[in-house]
């Protein structure tokens, strides 16, 4: 079947000894808690730039806009502001850039460190924005904000899915997920509650709370073990096998760490992982790196994390009602992600990522219709009561599909697909390819919304059926794969295995593939 790529139970995947450990979940749940800092920052910054005390403080031409065009007549373009979405989406720019130093540090000196190191910036970011006194303040906490999610995002999710066993990775990995989304809720209820405070200093509040998140990280990852991959690629076998024999609950890990080896000696005739991943045979891994990212962010997700209480004033919720509906689709969020943990090592990614697909356009277009039809372009109309909760009821459908799907695939699937020697710079890409479509997202949206007005949601519905389509034509079934077997992947694959010639196969994949 097109797509259908290797199938890991046709009796060629390998099965390493051992077991899963207690020692392997508790790291892995560990090393997850990276996802709060993520997911703190994507739920808290919507919140802040909508209170008037922090608009009157830093952005003072944006609020005299705000409570002056108050009186506009249409709905679309109340909150159309290249100011106001700026502050939300520069923590983006700095993050970009600063994760392609992360590859560097996370090759050169582990997982770990680039961990601590981001957890460590995120600390210091949300310290110095918590104390704020001028713009400038607040734009180097957004930076060193930045930096932090800029490494642990190039960091955590590849530390999961080398520290799991290949059978339970996509529910490790997905631990990255499931803390983002916790992270989202928990900002979205401390805006809840600092924004009913009206004392000049909630939004203090909210974002020095960052630090909490950004503290159990840092502390994490000073406990944590390096993988055992990260330590055979700087040399350290003795202490790699030490470290797999405890995640792995036996003594006898020698084929699983002589694959290990194997990868990165082949790692080593690579000097520079940039100019390798530009070669045809890591073709359709690079493809992945951009596809997958873009992709996630084009489902239009971020308009819904960033600009849902905005979005449900729009159509007519009052203001507590509108952040009510905020954290009722952030608990969607949580408890979605929870039925992808449970299924996607039994029924695998794909599966999941075509019926979430399917799903988010059906309530897309319908939430579209709707808007377009009861709001009309004018954007003077109103929603009735019921109308306008079914369009919650809708907008819940698209969370939770999402929150099955794309979500954490969009960072579970290209964290297990790089061979060794490109995996750190592949992450970087992935992770940059990423927050710049969620800057893109985070500041048109607004604008978009004003003039697509309700096509907006049909346009998003488009990317989602463009990217199912690229699901089931050239995303192959990764589930239960060794991370370093990967390549077997493409070499089956319909249209990717082109790009894979015998020599690209190392000698243990070989005899498998035989
Ligand atoms: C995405 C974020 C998004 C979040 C929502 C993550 O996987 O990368 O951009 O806000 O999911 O839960």
């Amino acid at each position: 079947m097109a797509g259908g790529g290797l199938a890991p139970s046709n009796g060629k995947v390998k099965h390493y000894n051992g077991r899963v450990t207690s020692f392997v979940i508790v790291t892995c749940v560990i090393a997850a808690t990276g996802g709060l800092i993520f997911g703190y920052d994507i739920g808290v910054s919507g919140g802040v730039t909508s209170m008037d005390e922090f608009l009157e403080k830093f952005f003072p031409s944006v609020y005299q806009q705000e409570k002056t065009a108050s009186g506009s007549k249409n709905q679309w373009c109340q909150f159309d502001s290249q100011m106001l979405t700026s502050f939300t989406s520069s923590l983006y720019v700095a993050g970009l850039i600063s994760t392609y130093f992360a590859s560097m540090v996370t090759q050169a000196f582990g997982r770990k460190s680039s961990m601590l190191f981001g957890g460590a910036a995120f600390l210091l970011g949300s310290a110095i924005n918590g104390v704020a006194m001028n713009v400038a303040m607040l734009i180097i906490g957004r930076i060193l904000l930045g930096v932090g999610v800029g490494f642990a995002n190039q960091a955590v999710p590849l530390y999961l899915s080398e520290m799991a066993p290949p059978q339970l990775r996509g529910a490790l990995n997905m631990g990255f997920q499931m803390a983002t989304t916790i992270g989202i809720f928990v900002a979205g209820l401390v805006n809840y509650g600092t924004g009913k405070l009206h004392a000049g200093y909630g939004w203090r509040i909210s974002v020095a709370l960052a630090a909490v998140p950004a503290l159990i990280m840092t502390l994490g990852a000073i406990a944590l073990p390096d993988t055992p991959n990260s330590l055979v690629e700087r040399g350290l076998r003795d202490q790699a096998k030490a470290t797999l024999q405890k995640i792995r609950g036996t003594d006898d890990v020698e084929a699983e760490l002589q694959d290990m080896i194997e990868a990165s000696e082949e790692a080593k005739k690579v000097s520079d992982p940039w100019s390798s991943i530009l070669r045809p045979e890591h073709r359709p891994h690079l493809v992945m790196a951009i596809a997958i990212p873009m992709f996630q962010q084009l489902t239009g997700i971020n308009v819904i994390m960033f600009y849902a209480p905005v979005l449900f004033k729009t159509i007519g919720f009052g203001d507590s009602a509108s952040l009510m509906s905020a954290v009722i689709s952030g608990l969607v969020n949580v408890f979605a992600t929870t039925v992808s943990i449970a299924t996607v090592d039994k029924f695998g990614r794909r599966i999941l990522f075509l019926e979430g697909g399917i799903q988010m356009v059906v309530s897309q277009v319908a939430v579209g219709a709707i808007l377009g039809t009861f709001f009309g372009d004018a954007g003077t109309g109103k929603l009735s009561p019921g109308l306008a909760n079914l369009v919650l009821a809708l907008i819940c459908v698209y969370v939770a599909a999402f929150a099955w799907s794309w979500g954490p695939l969009g960072w579970l699937v290209p964290s297990e697909i790089f061979p060794l020697n490109i995996r750190s710079a592949g992450q970087s890409i992935v992770v940059g390819v990423n927050f710049f479509f969620t800057f893109v997202i985070a500041q048109l949206f607004l604008m978009a919304l004003c003039h697509l007005k309700s096509g907006l949601f049909h346009l998003f519905a488009a990317f989602v059926v463009v990217m199912t389509l690229f699901v089931v034509f050239l995303v192959p079934e990764t589930k239960g794969v060794p991370i370093e077997e990967m390549t077997l992947v493409w070499k089956k694959h319909w249209f990717w295995k082109k790009y894979i010639l015998d020599d690209h196969i190392t000698p243990s994949e070989h005899q498998r593939a035989d």
